[in-house]
C-alpha cells in the first residue's frame, strides 16, 4: 500500500541510483562478473512470485533468484522484523551473544533430524559447506581426501569449487572452476545415480544400484588413506536437478557407516523446497552433518553448519571466524522466515503446487515429445529436453531459446544441467495454482515458438 511515507522513501531511493538508461549502460561497463548469466531484464522491484523491471513489465519469477527467496520478493512481516531489529542491533562481533542467535539456533535445532543439535552461523552457502569440511577433517584424523558425486556442485569458493562439475570436463569443456587447480581441494568423484541417463543402462525398477556399488569400490580403491567425508546433495540441483532414489542414498549411509565416513548432506537446495524440512527426513537418512544456506536467511546472506550430536563440534581457537558470521539481521529474518513456513502450512503448499505443476508438465510432455523427463520433489522441479525420447539427444540451444521465449513473455525459467538442456521451475514456495497455470501456459506458448 503506498503511503506519503512510502513515497518519499522511493523519492529518497531514485535521488539515490536513479538513473537513465545510457547511464545504466555506462554504469555497467565497470561491473565484472564471474558467472550467472547476464542479458536478463534490469530488475527494479519485487513483490511475492513477480518482479518487474525498470521499463515496469513484470515476470513471474521461476527462479527465486538463486532459488533463494522462499517467500517470494519483499516479504512485509520479514522486513518489519528486520527493519524493527536493525533498529536495536545490526553488526554484532562473532564472541558476543544475542538473542536472535540464540533464538536462531535452538529453533534450527528443532527442525533438524533427531540427534543434531549445535550449529554454526556463517555469511553464506559455500562457507558453511567448507565449515562442514573442517569439522569433517577434524573428527577423522589422517583422513585429507573428500569424495563427491559426479556432477554434484558446492559453490565457487577454493575449498568447494574442486568439488563442483565446473572444475570437470562434465559440461563439455574446461569452465570456471578448472582454473584454479593449484590452491582448489581435490575431492575423488564417485558416479551420481542418474537414472534417466543410466552409466549401465539399468532401469531404477530392476537395477542392482551398480552407482553405490561404484561408491564402495572409489572408497576402497581411489581414495589414499581415510576418506574425510562424502559431500554430497541428496538431490542434485545445478547438475541437473538429478532426484536420487531413497534405496541409493541408504546403501550410501549403510557403506559410510562400514568405512566411518562422516556424511556432510549439501541442503543449500533441499531444505523445505522438497516438501519437508530437509532431504535428511524425505529420504529417512541422517548424515553427520547438514548444512543450510541460500534461502535459510529469509533474503539475506546466511549459511548455517549443523553436526550430529557426539562428534568435535569448533574449539574456540580460531577454527572458524568471520566479521559477519553473527549477522543479527540475517538471524531475524531466518527466525521470521522459520515462523511463516510453520504458521502458513508452507510446507503442504510446496507438495500441493510441485504436484500440481507436475500434472500440467505431463500435459505438456503428451503434446512435446522433446520433454524428455520431469523431475519433481516438491518446487524442486527440471524438465529435460531432448531431441526424441529415444535417443536422448539434448536440446541444449533450443532450450536457452525456450528461457528466452519464456522472459519474452513474462516468466523467468531457471537454465543448467552439465548438458545445459534443463530448465528449472523453482518458483517461491507461495505460488499459487493460478500462478502455477501462468507459469504452464506461458512455457507452453514458449515450446510452441521454439520448437514447431
Ligand atoms: C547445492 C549447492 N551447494 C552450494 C552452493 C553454493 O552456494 P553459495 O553460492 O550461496 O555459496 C550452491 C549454489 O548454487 C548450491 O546449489
Amino acid at each position: 500500500m503506498k503511503t506519503a511515507t512510502t513515497d518519499a522513501m522511493e523519492n529518497e531511493l531514485d535521488a539515490l541510483y536513479g538513473m537513465s538508461k545510457e547511464e545504466m549502460a555506462e554504469c555497467a561497463k565497470h561491473l565484472m562478473l564471474g558467472g550467472g548469466t547476464r542479458g536478463g531484464p534490469t530488475l527494479h522491484h519485487g513483490k511475492g512470485v513477480r518482479v518487474w523491471d525498470v521499463d515496469g513489465k513484470s515476470y513471474i519469477d521461476c527462479t527465486a533468484q538463486s532459488w533463494a527467496l522462499y517467500l517470494g520478493h519483499c516479504n512485509e512481516e520479514v522486513w518489519r522484523a528486520v527493519d524493527a531489529h536493525a533498529r536495536r542491533l545490526t553488526h554484532v562481533h562473532q564472541g558476543f551473544d544475542t538473542l536472535p542467535r540464540f533464538a536462531l539456533a535452538k529453533r534450527i535445532c528443532q527442525i533438524m533430524p533427531k540427534g543434531m543439535n549445535r550449529v554454526s552461523f556463517v555469511p553464506t552457502s559455500a562457507l558453511a559447506l567448507e565449515g562442514a569440511m573442517k569439522l569433517a577433517l577434524k573428527n577423522r584424523p589422517g583422513s585429507a581426501h573428500f569424495i563427491c558425486l559426479w556432477d554434484s556442485y558446492h559453490g565457487t569458493t577454493l575449498g568447494t569449487m574442486g568439488a563442483s562439475w565446473i572444475a570437470t570436463q562434465s559440461g563439455g569443456s574446461y569452465i570456471g572452476g578448472s582454473r584454479f587447480l593449484p590452491l582448489t581441494q581435490q575431492p575423488v568423484r564417485a558416479p551420481n545415480p542418474y537414472c534417466y541417463r543410466c552409466y549401465w543402462n539399468k532401469k531404477p525398477e530392476s537395477c542392482g544400484l551398480e552407482c553405490a556399488r561404484w561408491l564402495e569400490l572409489t572408497i576402497k580403491k581411489s581414495v589414499n588413506g581415510p576418506p574425510a567425508g562424502l559431500l554430497i546433495e541428496p538431490l542434485q540441483a545445478s547438475g541437473g536437478q538429478i532426484i536420487f532414489p531413497k534405496r541409493y542414498l541408504e546403501a550410501a549411509r549403510e557403506i559410510c557407516d562400514r568405512y566411518q565416513i562422516p556424511m556432510i548432506f549439501d541442503e543449500i537446495q533441499t531444505f523445505v523446497r522438497i516438501g519437508k524440512w530437509t532431504a535428511a527426513e524425505y529420504y529417512g537418512v541422517t548424515p553427520e552433518f547438514i548444512v543450510l544456506g541460500k534461502a535459510v536467511g529469509g533474503g539475506l546472506p546466511l549459511g548455517v553448519t549443523v553436526v550430529k550430536d557426539g562428534l568435535r563440534g569448533y574449539d574456540p581457537d580460531t577454527e572458524e571466524l568471520h566479521t559477519f558470521a553473527n549477522n543479527s539481521l540475517s538471524q531475524v529474518a531466518a527466525l521470521k522466515l522459520l515462523h511463516i513456513i510453520a504458521r502458513d502450512k508452507i510446507l503442504d503448499n510446496v507438495n500441493r503446487m510441485g504436484a500440481y505443476l507436475k500434472e500440467g508438465l505431463l500435459r505438456l510432455q503428451r503434446e512435446f515429445p522433446e520433454i524428455g523427463d520431469i523431475r519433481q520433489i516438491g518446487l524442486h522441479i527440471g524438465v529435460e529436453f531432448v531431441r526424441d525420447p529415444e535417443s536422448k539427444e539434448p536440446l541444449d540451444a533450443e532450450t536457452r531459446a525456450i528461457r528466452d521465449e519464456g522472459i519474452r513473455r513474462g516468466v523467468i525459467f531457471g537454465l543448467a544441467g552439465v548438458r545445459k538442456n534443463l530448465l528449472k521451475i523453482k518458483p517461491p514456495l507461495i505460488i499459487t495454482e493460478g500462478e502455477c497455470d501462468e507459469v504452464l501456459r506461458v512455457l507452453r506458448e514458449a515450446m510452441k515458438a521454439v520448437l514447431r
